[in-house]
């Protein structure tokens, strides 16, 4: 009777270390990114119909440099590696959600120009709807969107969000 009593406390001791390892979990900082899945959209225009695709990348390590990146394939419109930092948002380290994703897409359609950038600001976690706004309007990933031009006036288009990532 009185072991039982003693197993249960430690089972509910347990259990509560538990939730409080889940809840620091909860701090993310930039340092616990391991990986992140990308969900890229290209339109590109240098093509008179537009070529437009999406496509969910695999995996990807951050700090790694354009030449030790596997290249990523947009459906047929564009190819390219992509490569990203997280950083912590200045002034926020070691508070929670408060992170930028800043990406860089070696982009195949752009010749002559600087590879389009684009900055994702990022709580660590996906995004609830607004109150009062169309819910169709809010995409639950966060996301940034940029455009650059091929000899100055084909413009393409670039849409990334993050689908999926996991902590180191
Ligand atoms: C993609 O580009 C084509 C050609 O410029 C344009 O007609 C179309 O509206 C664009 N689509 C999006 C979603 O931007
Ligand atoms: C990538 O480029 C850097 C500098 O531009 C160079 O030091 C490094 O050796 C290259 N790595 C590979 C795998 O080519």
């Amino acid at each position: 009777m009185a072991s039982g009593r003693v197993l249960l406390a430690s089972l509910l001791f347990l259990a509560g270390s538990q939730m409080l390892v889940c809840g620091q979990n909860n701090k993310f900082s930039a340092e616990k990114v391991g990986w992140i899945r990308f969900l890229v959209t290209v339109n590109d225009t240098w093509n008179p119909d537009g070529c437009i695709a999406t496509v969910a990348t695999d995996p990807l390590v951050p700090n790694k440099k354009y030449n030790q990146s596997e290249k990523i394939m947009v459906g047929s419109c564009d190819q390219g590696p992509l490569v990203y930092t997280v950083t912590n948002a200045v002034g926020t380290t070691g508070k929670a959600g408060k992170m930028s994703v800043d990406l860089t897409f070696y982009s195949s359609v752009i010749e002559d120009a600087s590879p389009p950038t684009c900055h994702i600001p990022w709580g660590g976690s996906y995004m609830s709807p607004r109150p009062n706004t169309d819910p169709r309007d809010d995409s639950p990933l966060p996301g940034c969107f940029t455009m650059e031009s091929r000899e100055g006036y084909h413009m393409t288009y670039y849409w990334f969000y993050l689908l999926d990532w996991g902590w180191a």
